[in-house]
């Protein structure tokens, strides 16, 4: 058995052990499990996504790992232990709602533990850090729950968070990831890229949210991927729109609100702008900008046109545009 296989192991009997603490444990059910449906989450989607509690005292899951034989080496290097500068280790995850991260086959390789306290000088998620089994910038969260829905549906969604994911499940959209703990990467799209050229951002309706959706966009269209945006109101999210309206209308909803990513960045700059025909100007070339990241012409060709007749400007304008910043990047 090599080292990496015992990380896996350690990991999977973490789980086990923090699915039973929320489930069984006096703690766990009376914190951990009344969160979730105060949150409004369903037992079938807690017990799908092996959701667990970490209880708050200093060593319960080293206590338990290490009377079923587990080596504290292991904990270590999974990062589930800490040692202290006095030699002693502690649990990092503590009186947290704990979401088992799995690879895409289904090996779990790290965890998110939310805090229950409202306290802001407590972090909001603790996530595992790196490690032999667990490179965040390589993983979605959800991707092993999404894979077949994002190959039959032949689309992707992408949110920021894991109650995102939840959320979506809970309306019945299967194919859904998140980049959480970090922002998107090029590894995490090309990942999505080998199950669907179709990828659909659903981002926060906060103004942290829109920045990472305009980033996360151009990006996209840079690995030469499809890309739409749904957009929610009032600084919602997924999960608390789904919880909001309901899983009926969440579902309607991301269905009837898809924009391709120039209405989308149009709608957001030409708002910014107001009526200044210097920002609007701006506006046009930030546009092009995105479309000059797409790697096949003829989709490109395609884009500027739509830009042409939503804007107002003359085809040959962009495309003079495009190919300047074509030639400035070559
Ligand atoms: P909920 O409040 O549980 O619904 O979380 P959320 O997913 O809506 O959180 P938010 O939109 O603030 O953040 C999106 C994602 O960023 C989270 O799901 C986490 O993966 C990550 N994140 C948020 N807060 C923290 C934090 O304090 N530390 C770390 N490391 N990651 C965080
Ligand atoms: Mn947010
Ligand atoms: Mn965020
Ligand atoms: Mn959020
Ligand atoms: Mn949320």
């Amino acid at each position: 058995q090599n080292a990496r296989e015992s990380l896996y192991i350690v990991s999977e009997f973490a789980a086990g052990f923090f699915a039973n603490e929320l489930w069984t444990g006096d703690q766990g059910r009376a914190i951990g499990l009344s969160y979730f449906k105060e949150r409004g989450f369903r037992e079938d989607i807690v017990k799908k996504f092996q959701l667990g509690y970490s209880p708050d005292v200093w060593d319960a899951l080293i206590q338990n790992a290490i009377s079923a034989g587990h080596k504290e080496e292991y904990l270590e290097k999974t990062g589930l232990a800490i040692r202290n500068d006095k030699g002693k280790l502690y649990d990092r995850f503590r009186g947290r709602v704990m979401f088992p991260i799995h690879n895409f086959t289904g090996r779990i390789i790290g965890f998110g533990g939310r805090t229950l306290k409202t306290d802001k000088n407590v972090p909001k998620y603790v996530n595992s850090p790196e490690s032999d089994i667990y490179h965040k910038s390589n993983v979605l969260y959800g991707l092993f729950h999404a894979k077949k829905a994002i190959r039959d549906t032949d689309n992707c969604y992408l949110v920021e968070g894991y109650a995102d994911v939840l959320a979506a499940h809970q309306a019945g959209i299967e194919n859904v990831v998140a980049s959480s703990g970090t922002s998107l990467t090029t590894e995490q799209i090309r990942l999505i890229g080998r199950f669907t050229e179709n990828v659909t951002i659903l981002y926060d309706g906060d103004a942290a949210g829109i920045k990472a959706s305009l980033r996360g966009l151009d990006m996209i269209l840079e690995e030469g991927l499809n890309v739409k945006v749904v957009s929610f109101p009032d600084g919602h999210d997924p999960d608390s729109y789904m919880h909001h309206v309901g899983s009926g209308e969440f579902k309607k909803y991301i269905e009837n609100n898809r924009k391709d990513f120039i209405l989308y960045k149009a709608n957001i700059l030409l708002k910014e702008a107001g009526t200044d025909p210097i920002k609007r100007a701006g506006i046009i070339r930030d546009i092009v900008e995105s479309i000059a990241k797409i790697p096949d012409d003829i989709k490109a060709s395609i884009f500027i046109k739509e830009c042409s007749s939503l804007l107002q400007v003359e085809e040959r304008i962009l495309l003079s545009e495009l190919n300047k910043i074509r030639m400035a990047k070559f």
